[in-house]
């Protein structure tokens, strides 16, 4: 524990919780957006007609025909997978935390984007693993300079990677850069743990294909999640792997918590046999992409030149990039006067630096508040 840091987005969510502030800290999806009465609906079907299974204990693994819907969704990533090679987590944050225990011994490497989540960064820490970052640009992870990091690097175990929509950055990960991670993978014998919450979450274009796709021999553990296609409390995410790691990070799950909540994974297998959730995944897309928009047409118009911003094709987040010198946190403080909070990006960076940057989210927050809030910081901004 001593290495460990209490999460600063938890302690700013803290303070952001306060109504009157916006808060584009966070990266919560639209409550508004929750199917509340298909769930009153949902929720009554199972405990009328299977309500002694839904309150029982069941199998590690989870309910089968919510694993055999996951199995199959993995289609709209281009991944053919079936049921035996799927487990499902408490939230992806789970699969995390068991890729370090099943995989991470004191003193080996994390390979991670430069910036990344610090959900991830936090859950790798606890087992005292080391990290070696890895810029990138517009495409992604930087091929070139992981291969170097590759080469020059002993006891790597995994390279984490978020390709779709990163947080914290917006960024997408390039299909060329995909293929070519997996050959690095194979050349360097590492694994790759791709966590992808946001990929289907796509505003403009199609889906691509996963790393997974181009993963020919089970070196690709990816990790999925319902929290922002349906709703994060249910806290139904899942592994997709080759039975031999489902099976190691099972028994991590044996350890940890037995099975994940047997009502909450019946509930989502009736929503998704009763509803259509592609249905429900476009209006969320539609009413992201408004807010997106009018995020960064406000940036654009509010903030003063010399500050960079990315424009995400999907997903909660765009990452701000300052002039050398400007330290976000200070920023924060000033921010927070006016009644309007983000995220200081230090704490993404596994490595440490880069006090220039900070996280925006855009899906929490109604539309009036997000043109007001960027007005604000634009005001902060060009006072400073
Ligand atoms: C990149 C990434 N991975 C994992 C998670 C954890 O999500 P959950 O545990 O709700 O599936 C998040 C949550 O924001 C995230 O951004």
């Amino acid at each position: 524990m001593n290495g460990m840091k209490s999460s600063a987005i938890r302690e700013l969510l803290k303070l952001t919780e306060r109504p009157e502030i916006i808060s584009f800290a966070g990266g919560l999806p639209a409550p508004e957006l929750f199917p509340i009465d298909a769930m009153m609906r949902v929720s009554a079907d199972v405990l009328e007609n299977d309500g002694k299974a839904a309150l029982q204990y069941t199998t590690t693994e989870g309910f089968l025909p919510l694993r055999r819907f996951i199995a199959n969704r993995m289609k709209v990533q281009h991944v053919e997978t079936c049921e035996q090679e799927i487990l499902i987590t408490s939230g992806s944050q789970q699969g995390l935390d068991f890729a370090g225990r099943v995989f991470l011994d004191e003193g080996d490497v994390v390979v991670c984007e430069r910036p990344s989540y610090l959900g991830a960064i936090n859950a790798f820490r606890a087992y005292q693993c080391q990290f070696k970052d890895v810029p990138m640009d517009d495409d992604g992870m930087r091929m070139d300079l992981l291969e170097e990091t590759l080469k020059t690097t002993e006891r790597v175990k995994f390279i984490y990677a978020i390709p779709d929509f990163q947080n914290p950055t917006g960024r997408t990960m390039s299909v060329e850069r995909r293929r070519t991670l997996v050959e690095l993978a194979r050349k360097y014998n590492v694994l790759i743990l791709e966590d992808n919450p946001y990929g289907e979450l796509r505003f403009e274009g199609e889906i691509l294909p996963a790393i997974k796709h181009f993963d020919t021999e089970g070196r690709v553990i990816y990790l999925g999640t319902m929290s922002k296609t349906f709703c994060p409390g249910l806290r139904i995410g899942w592994v997709s792997a080759s039975p031999d790691v489902v099976n190691r990070f099972t028994i991590a799950k044996q350890g940890a918590d037995l099975q994940s909540s047997t009502i909450a994974q019946r509930q989502a297998a009736k929503f998704v046999e009763n509803y259509n959730l592609d249905d429900h995944v476009q209006r969320i897309i539609s009413v992201y992409r408004k807010r997106r928009d009018l995020m960064l047409s406000g940036m654009e118009k509010e903030f003063p030149k010399g500050i960079e911003f990315t424009r995400p094709q999907g997903g909660l987040f765009t990452w701000v990039t300052l002039p050398r010198g400007f330290n976000a946190e200070k920023i924060l403080e000033r921010a927070l006067e006016q009644k309007v909070a983000f995220v200081p990006g230090a704490s993404f960076f596994a490595c440490g630096g880069n006090e220039n940057t900070f996280r925006m989210n855009y899906s929490n927050m109604s539309e009036e508040r997000i043109v007001e809030g960027v007005k604000r910081l634009g005001h902060v901004l060009r006072t400073l």
